[in-house]
């Protein structure tokens, strides 16, 4: 670190966008920072304000003195293991760009999934007035891209934070998708009524155990309140269990985001709550992401006995064992 640190204080004036890109990346290595290249670049470009093609055109071109600064003091938050998303304060996510920020789950690329799986499930009801809710909205990036997508749709975020809901109203804002989308302070488990179309959830699912374990990027940046699952990681499958069946309309689709081999306890819970399974969907690395499950049209009653081969592919290529 001390060398690490040193290397960003070498940052002097005249040095290229080039060779001040070299020394960050040296010092990010040498901090042990995965990915350095990518975010030395990404944090120079910022502190320059240039664009990626800004830097091909012209490598040589000196920082100056405030990009200089800039660039030292984002270096030295990336040393303390603060994600290049958490620093620079956006994410990409889906088609938008989502404002981050601390104390509220830093949106993953994973999460997409939930997003790729409502278009392919109900892509044919694209334009239709659909309710959708997203219980626990965080920065309310899935909620936006949602609501994105399904242009007549009506979007309900809840929250237990009181910061997240502050998030996501903004984002919704920012989207320009307040008059469609709004988001309520509270526990899922009290939403009253409901009756939506397409409920969402990426809920927290680490394990407890597992939390000290994690990257220091997700750990110390990431609130305990969106990690942490409890004992065995499925605290919110349950509770999501019992709020699903109330909340969706006959027929409506829950899809909830699923940590690494979750899939047939979360499959299991579901069923038991008298939900049918319809899929899984894979993530781009091939891990089981998300499951997709339907309250039966008509049915106060509970789905037929739970079988872990009820979890099916929804399409080819995706397989949930
Ligand atoms: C893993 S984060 C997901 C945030 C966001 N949906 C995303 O994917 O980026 C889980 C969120 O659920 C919220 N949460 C956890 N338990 C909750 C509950 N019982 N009721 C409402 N919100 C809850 C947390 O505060 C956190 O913002």
């Amino acid at each position: 670190m001390t060398e690490a640190t040193s290397l960003v204080d070498a940052l002097t004036p005249e040095m290229s966008r080039r060779d001040s890109m070299a020394l960050l990346i040296r010092a990010f290595e040498a901090a042990g920072i995965a990915d350095a290249a990518s975010d030395a670049r990404l944090l120079l470009c910022a502190a320059a304000d240039i664009d990626h093609a800004d830097l091909i055109r012209d490598p040589e071109a000196p920082l100056d003195e405030f990009a200089r600064e800039l660039l030292a003091a984002y270096g030295q938050r990336r040393f303390a293991r603060e994600p290049v998303t958490r620093i620079l304060g956006t994410r990409g996510f889906w088609s938008l760009d989502i404002e981050v920020a601390p104390d509220v789950l830093d949106p993953r690329p994973d999460s997409e999934t939930i997003v790729d799986a409502a278009l392919k499930i109900l892509g044919e009801r694209q334009n239709d007035p659909l309710r959708i809710a997203d219980l626990g909205v965080g920065s309310g990036a899935i909620l936006c891209a949602l609501l994105d997508i399904f242009q007549n749709a009506s979007g309900l975020g809840v929250d237990v934070s009181p910061t997240a809901c502050a998030l996501a109203t903004r984002n919704l804002r920012t989207c320009g998708m307040m008059t469609r989308g709004r988001v309520e302070n509270g526990m899922w488990e009290s939403l009253e009524g409901g009756h939506f179309d397409l409920v969402v959830s990426n809920p927290p699912y680490i394990a407890s155990n597992d939390i000290p374990g994690l990257d220091p990027e997700v750990r110390n940046f990431d609130p305990g309140l969106a990690l942490d699952g409890g004992a065995d990681g499925l605290d919110a499958y349950r509770s999501l269990g019992a709020t699903l069946p109330r909340v969706l309309a006959p027929g409506g689709i829950a899809i909830v985001e699923l940590g690494q081999g979750q899939a047939a306890a979360v499959g299991l819970i579901f069923r038991e709550a008298g939900l049918l399974i319809l899929g899984v969907q894979n993530d781009l690395a091939g891990v089981e992401r998300v499951l997709i499950a339907r309250k039966m049209p008509n049915s106060e009653g509970k789905s037929p006995p739970a079988t872990l081969s009820s979890v099916s592919p929804l399409g080819a290529g995706q397989k949930s064992d």
